[in-house]
């Protein structure tokens, strides 16, 4: 059986600056894998490469066993692999609904069960159906955010950075709907400053460097490696 999602090698550039070095990674179905690591350390760029906004200068994407190739992103999304990206860039003057319908745009057949399935997670979002999102708090943004990439209906869910930014309460919210996510059946690909609760949700752990995943693990190991709590987890 071949993995949900594997990086093989990939390198990755922007013109001459490199953010990319020799990753290789694994998404398995139904995991939540996180990326941790410095500002800077290529988490986003890594992500950029399986989403196809960027493509990659060396190595494989693989999805299911099959190479991503030059595939665009669209393409991928329909594929089953969605992005919440970093700072949200929900369209601010679209409502909560037309939102989520933008992000059901890969797909033609009936999406309602989904919206439902969105409205069930974040409650609010229905609440607040007609408001334009540039109104919305952060924490509703990135709420909006997330249900918007599940409009897609994808089988891997990527998050960049979902808890930047919001209060202590509304940081715990976003984690256990991760975890709600979870229990949905779908993969989650998480990048975050929060290191701690990251590896708390995960099933499994990268840890990027400059460009380089110098280290990966059962999350719960790497939660309790001494070289991981000093850099990463303040202990
Ligand atoms: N559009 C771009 N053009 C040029 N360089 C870029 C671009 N985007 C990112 N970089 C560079 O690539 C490197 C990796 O950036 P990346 O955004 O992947 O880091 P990150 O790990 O996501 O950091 P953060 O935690 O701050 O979001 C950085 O040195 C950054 O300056
Ligand atoms: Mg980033």
């Amino acid at each position: 059986m071949s993995a949900l999602l594997e990086l093989r090698g990939v390198s990755a550039a922007y013109g001459a600056v490199k953010a990319l070095h020799d990753v290789s990674l694994t998404v398995e179905p139904g995991q939540v894998v996180t990326l941790i690591g410095a500002n800077g350390a290529g988490k986003s760029t890594c992500l950029k490469v399986i989403t196809g906004l960027l493509p990659a200068s060396q190595g494989q994407v693989l999805w299911q066993g099959r190479d991503l190739g030059a595939m665009p992103a669209h393409k991928r999304v329909g594929e089953g692999i969605a992005m919440s990206p970093e700072g949200r860039q929900v369209f601010p003057r679209m409502t909560i609904l037309e939102n989520l319908e933008m992000g059901a745009f890969t797909r033609n057949d009936d999406f309602k069960p989904d919206l439902e399935r969105v409205f069930g997670l974040f409650p609010i979002l229905k609440d607040r159906i007609a408001q334009t999102a540039g109104t919305l708090s952060g924490g509703e943004q990135q709420m909006l955010a997330i249900g918007r990439a599940l409009m897609s209906k994808p089988r891997l869910l990527i998050l960049d950075e979902p808890s930047l930014g919001l209060a202590p309460l509304i940081v715990k919210q976003i984690f256990s709907i991760i975890r709600e996510i979870r229990e949905l059946g779908l993969a989650v690909l998480l990048v975050e400053q929060n290191a701690r609760q990251a590896l708390q949700v995960a099933d499994f752990g990268y840890v990027f460097e400059v460009g380089r995943a110098v280290l990966s693990g059962p999350a719960a190991d790497l939660a309790t490696n001494p070289e991981v709590q000093k850099a990463y987890l303040g202990l």
